[in-house]
C-alpha cells in the first residue's frame, strides 16, 4: 500500500509499526526507489505515533494474518486488541481522519474502531468488498476472455467466505449481462472461486496472505478521500435499515468522498442477493457479541 500511495505522488506516507526498525526499513527502501519510479512524495517509517499526527487518510492494516486452515474469524480475539490500541493511538494523532480498516475479521474490526475511536461513523469504512470485487472481476475475465478493465461487477456483504455477495443481478462486461455470457455453472463456479479468493491465495503462499490485490484496492478507496473523488465503490459501512439490516457493517455501495462514506445506495439485489446481504449483517453482529471486550 506505501508502495503504491508513494507512487501516486501527491500525498505524503508514513509507515508506523511497533516493531523497531521494520517501518524505517520499508520506508527507506521505498524511498530509495523514488528516483527510479519517479515520485517527489516523501515517506517514512517511524515506532511513534506522534509523526502520523495530522493524516487525512488512516489505513489499518495491523493485526495477524491468516496461517492454511484458518477462517478471517479465529482471528478475531487477538486482532480486536490490536486494532484498539492502534485506533486510540491513531485518532489521538489525527482526530480529523477518515479510518480505513483492513484487519481482519474486517467487518467485525469495523464495530471495533468505530468504538475505538468516537469518530462519527462516515469516518470509518472497511475495505474487503474492493479486494473481493477485484477477485470477481478478474475471475470473469479469466473465464469469458474478455478485458478485466470492462468487467462492471461488485462484491458486497461481508469479508467472510459464508457471508460475501458477490452481485450476479448487475454484473456486466461491457454493458452485456454476465448471465448471457456464461452458462450458470460457469456462473457459479465463478462465484464460489471469487468467496474462496482470499483463501486460494494463503494455500498457495503457506504463510500468509494476500498483499498485491489487497494494496491496489484499500489504495482505490485511499484515493477517492483524499483527491475528494466522489467514487461510487463497494465498501464496508454501518447500515442502517438499508435493505432492513440495522446498525451492522456490511458492504454496501457507497459514495466515498473527502468526508469518508457520504451516501449508501440501497440497490435492488435479487432474492438469493438480499438474503445473503442479511446473512452477512446477522453474521458481522454475533461477531461483534463475541469479540472479547
Ligand atoms: C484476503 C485477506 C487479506 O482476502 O482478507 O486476502
Amino acid at each position: 500500500m506505501a508502495q503504491i500511495m508513494a507512487a501516486r505522488g501527491y500525498a505524503d506516507v508514513v509507515l508506523c509499526d511497533i516493531v523497531d526498525g521494520l517501518p524505517q526499513g520499508k520506508a527507506l527502501d521505498i524511498a530509495e526507489g523514488a528516483p527510479w519510479v519517479g515520485f517527489s512524495s516523501k515517506i517514512t517509517g517511524t515506532n511513534d505515533w506522534a509523526d502520523t499526527a495530522g493524516s487525512d487518510v488512516v489505513v489499518v492494516t495491523s493485526g495477524v494474518p491468516r496461517k492454511p486452515g484458518m477462517t478471517r474469524e479465529d482471528l478475531l480475539g487477538t486482532n480486536a486488541g490490536i486494532v484498539r490500541s492502534v485506533i486510540g493511538n491513531a485518532v489521538k494523532a489525527s482526530p480529523n481522519a477518515v479510518f480505513v480498516i483492513f484487519a481482519n475479521p474486517m467487518d467485525a474490526m469495523c464495530h471495533v474502531a468505530l468504538e475505538a475511536a468516537g469518530v462519527p461513523v462516515a469516518r470509518v469504512v472497511g475495505q474487503g468488498g474492493m479486494l473481493d470485487s477485484g477477485r470477481y472481476r478478474t475471475f470473469i475475465s479469466m473465464e469469458t476472455g474478455a478485458s478485466v478493465r470492462d468487467v462492471a461487477a461488485w462484491v458486497l456483504g461481508g469479508h467472510t467466505e459464508a457471508t460475501m455477495v458477490p452481485i450476479v443481478s448487475n454484473a456486466s462486461v461491457g454493458g452485456v449481462p454476465l448471465t448471457s455470457l456464461l452458462p450458470a455453472d460457469r456462473l457459479e463456479a465463478v462465484v464460489n472461486r471469487t468467496k474462496r479468493g482470499g483463501a486460494e491465495i494463503v494455500d498457495l503462499l503457506k504463510t500468509g496472505s494476500a498483499f498485491n490485490a489487497p494494496a491496489a484496492a484499500t489504495i482505490e478507496m485511499v484515493d477517492a478521500i483524499l483527491l475528494d473523488e466522489k467514487r461510487i465503490l463497494p465498501c464496508c459501512t454501518l447500515l442502517q435499515g438499508q435493505w432492513g439490516i440495522k446498525d451492522a457493517y456490511v458492504g454496501a455501495p457507497v459514495t466515498l468522498g473527502a468526508g469518508g462514506v457520504e451516501a449508501i445506495h440501497e440497490i435492488p439485489l435479487s432474492d438469493s442477493e438480499l438474503a445473503g446481504m442479511r446473512e452477512a449483517g446477522t453474521a458481522v453482529l454475533e461477531l461483534v457479541a463475541a469479540t472479547p471486550k
